[in-house]
């Protein structure tokens, strides 16, 4: 059965605007002569780069910028028509997580899910499914599950949700966050407990099986930063998915979370292009999944937060728009007065969070002018929209650390 296709990008608005803006340019022109005609150029300009949403300027480089929404910022009409202004894809914050879907054993509920794809359809944007595997936001009832049943319960889920939106979501993050926190191991949740390392590869399969066409993800923080548990990690996480791959499971990306923190000194992201270029090797495409910058450690004014901030955003696409396959950018909400932070991180000043590109009050922040600057200078992405991924074999040798990091995976026994 060929699952139905996800329509068209919607045509860019601010092509017509433009068009206005050039019209009335004209009229001046004629108008107020040689001088004017100056001025206008440089007002027709502004007016067309402020024009252009985010969602707009990624789209230019054959790339996707989405956000992450909750159902409250979606019932705030204020909010919602500029992110049906700004984006090209939906990520449910909440509404696919276990807790929401299947709060009571056998009983699902997609009405949040449909709500938002019915949303996504209307305004011709892709929506992302998030996430199948990960051990939190689980209903209390799996916790008097016996381990013996866990397999089967989770293939049913797995079946249910991703078999629900066949051939409507292009993507899934089928498993978040696999990898422990100090980058050592793999994370000991329940599913892991019931089922070894090979729960990946089987959610894997599942999610395959129940939508051959969607591309599936695994999703993974806290690799950005120049630290080495950040590094440990990046090795722990490359010999998952060299192993996945050479067992032919069906995993197409990796999902890169990108909760940063802007702090005292400006984050280096060089490492982090370093392993992007060696996921790409693997055939692999690449998004930025949940994009925000937590600005706890910066003092409270707000025009010191905007500056650094945008400065972070700025340095951290460089850094991963260079990287051609890097398709997609989503941002963990779009403005200040929803942000995840406020309640799991908040300012110990009890200010809110300057962390998402428009503010508490809508209005564009500095980062928004310099993401949509990256997009546009970026080099374009080579996983275009809809098209599927070719699967380049790696030819890269590969380097010692992540031999290393096999064998230190191979020995606690997490890899096969
Ligand atoms: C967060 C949501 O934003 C919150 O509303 C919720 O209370 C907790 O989860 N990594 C993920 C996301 O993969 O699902 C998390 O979302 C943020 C961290």
């Amino acid at each position: 059965m060929t699952p139905p296709q996800i329509p068209p990008p919607r045509p860019v608005p601010e092509a017509a605007a433009r068009r206005v803006v050039l019209v009335r340019a004209f009229l001046l022109l004629a108008l107020l002569g040689n001088t004017a005609c100056a001025m206008s150029g440089q007002i027709q300009e502004r007016t067309s780069r402020s024009s252009v949403s985010l969602g707009a300027a990624a789209q230019h480089r054959g790339r996707v910028y989405g956000s992450a929404v909750s159902q409250q910022a979606l019932e705030d009409r204020d909010f919602r028509s500029l992110l049906l202004q700004q984006v090209g894809s939906l990520t449910p914050e909440n509404g696919l997580k276990w807790e929401v879907v299947q709060p009571q054993r056998g009983h699902f509920d997609f009405r949040q899910g449909d709500a938002l794809l019915r949303l996504a359809r209307r305004h011709g944007l892709e929506m992302r499914g998030h996430t199948l595997v990960w051990g939190q936001q689980e209903p209390p009832w799996l916790q008097t599950v016996a381990s013996s049943d866990l397999g089967p319960i989770l293939k049913a889920h797995i079946q249910m949700v991703v078999g629900h939106y066949r051939g409507q979501l292009r993507s899934w993050d089928v498993i978040n966050e696999p990898i422990s926190d100090d980058g050592s191991g793999l994370r000991r949740h329940r599913w892991w407990r019931a089922l070894g390392p090979e729960y990946i590869a089987l959610a894997l399969e599942w999610a395959h099986q129940s939508d051959p066409g969607a591309r599936l993800l695994i999703n993974e923080y806290g690799l950005e930063a120049e630290t080495p548990a950040a590094a440990t990690k990046r090795r722990g996480l490359l010999a998952l998915l060299r192993q996945l791959q050479r067992r032919d499971v069906p995993l197409h990306g990796l999902g890169i979370q990108a909760h940063l923190q802007a702090g005292p000194a400006p984050g280096r992201y060089d490492a982090l292009a370093e392993f992007l270029k060696q996921v790409q090797a693997l055939g692999l495409e690449i998004q930025i999944t949940e994009l925000d910058v937590d600005d706890r450690q910066l003092p409270g004014d707000p025009e010191l937060r905007d500056r650094v901030v945008a400065a972070e955003y700025d340095r951290f696409l460089a850094a991963v728009l260079s990287n051609p396959a890097v398709r997609q950018v989503t941002t963990w909400g779009l403005s200040d007065r929803y942000t995840w932070l406020n309640s799991q991180a908040p300012r110990p000043d009890g200010r809110g969070q300057r962390a998402l590109p428009f503010d508490e009050a809508l209005q564009a922040k500095r980062a928004v002018a310099v993401m949509r600057e990256r997009f546009t200078r970026a080099t374009s992405a080579t996983v275009s929209r809809g098209d599927r991924i070719a699967t380049e074999q790696s030819t890269q040798k590969e380097a010692d650390g992540i031999e290393r990091a096999d064998a230190v995976l191979l020995q606690q026994g997490i890899l096969r």
